[in-house]
C-alpha cells in the first residue's frame, strides 16, 4: 500500500472551494441575497475532503452548515469573497460553487434608513461586483484547473458554454434551475458537464453523489 492508497487520490492537494450566496448590505439591518443554499458547494467541499484533499472553503451565509474537516472562510458580501479567495491562494484546483451577487449597493447607508412620512421609497443604486471566477482563471499563480458553474433558467448549454469562454475557466457546471426543476433550492441536481472536450449530460442525482462524481473526476483530471 502506497501513500497514494492511504492518503486518497487527492493528498497532497490543496483545493478551493466557494459556496453559498452573498449578502450584499442596504444598510446595517437588510441586505440583498440569492436562494443558493450552499447545499451544492458544502457537498462538493466534503467529497473533495474525502479523496485527501486539503480544502479551503470559502462560504456566504449558506442555509446548511460547512463540513467538518475544512479550512472555513466565512464572508457576506462579493467582494469580501474575493479577498478570502485571494488570500487562499496558491491551490491546485479551485470549485467555484458560489452564488455571487451581480451587483451591492453602492449608496448602502451606514445607519438605518427610515420612512419619512412622504410615501416616497428609496433609491438605490448598484455597482457591479468582481468577477471572482474570471479573476481566478486570470491570476498569475491560477490553479490548474479552475471550475465554475453556471445556473441558469433557459438556453442552458448556450449561456453556460459562453460563460466557460468568457471566464477563461478549464470547466462549467452548468444546471438548469428553473423552479419546475426544483434544484435551487432542493437536495438532487441534474448537471452537464462543459469541457474542452464538450458536454456531457449527467443523470439527475443526489447533491451528494454529484458532488462524490465531480470530485472523482476532479482527481482524475489531477492524476
Ligand atoms: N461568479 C463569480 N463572481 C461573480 C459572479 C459569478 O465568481 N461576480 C462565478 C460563480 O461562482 C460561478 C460562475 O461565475 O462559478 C457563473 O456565475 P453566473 O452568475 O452564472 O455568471 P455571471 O457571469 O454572473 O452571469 P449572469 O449574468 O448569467 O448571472
Ligand atoms: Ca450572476
Amino acid at each position: 500500500i502506497d501513500a497514494f492508497f492511504l492518503g486518497g487520490p487527492l493528498a497532497g492537494k490543496h483545493v478551493l472551494v466557494t459556496s453559498g450566496p452573498t449578502h450584499e448590505p442596504i444598510d446595517p439591518v437588510r441586505y440583498i441575497a440569492n436562494r443558493s443554499s450552499g447545499a451544492q458547494g458544502t457537498a462538493l467541499a466534503a467529497a473533495l475532503r474525502d479523496l485527501g484533499a486539503r480544502v479551503t472553503f470559502v462560504t456566504g451565509p449558506a442555509d446548511v452548515p460547512p463540513p467538518a474537516g475544512v479550512d472555513v472562510r466565512r464572508v457576506q458580501t462579493a467582494r469580501d469573497m474575493l479577498q478570502a479567495v485571494q488570500a487562499a491562494l496558491p491551490a491546485d484546483v479551485a470549485v467555484m460553487a458560489a452564488a455571487v451577487a451581480d451587483w451591492h449597493v453602492s449608496n448602502a447607508s451606514g445607519s438605518k434608513m427610515k420612512k419619512d412620512g412622504s410615501g416616497a421609497a428609496p433609491a438605490l443604486a448598484f455597482a457591479e461586483n468582481p468577477d471572482i471566477l474570471a479573476w481566478v482563471s486570470r491570476a498569475a499563480n491560477r490553479p490548474s484547473l479552475v471550475v465554475g458553474f453556471a445556473a441558469e433558467t433557459d438556453n442552458v448549454l448556450a449561456h453556460a458554454t459562453a460563460k466557460r469562454a468568457r471566464k477563461e475557466c478549464d470547466w462549467i457546471v452548468a444546471n438548469d434551475v428553473s423552479p419546475a426543476t426544483g434544484i435551487m433550492g432542493g437536495t438532487e441536481n441534474a448537471i452537464t458537464l462543459i469541457t474542452a472536450e464538450g458536454a456531457e449530460d449527467w443523470p439527475r442525482l443526489t447533491k451528494d453523489e454529484t458532488a462524490r462524481r465531480l470530485a472523482l473526476r476532479i482527481a482524475e483530471a489531477l492524476a
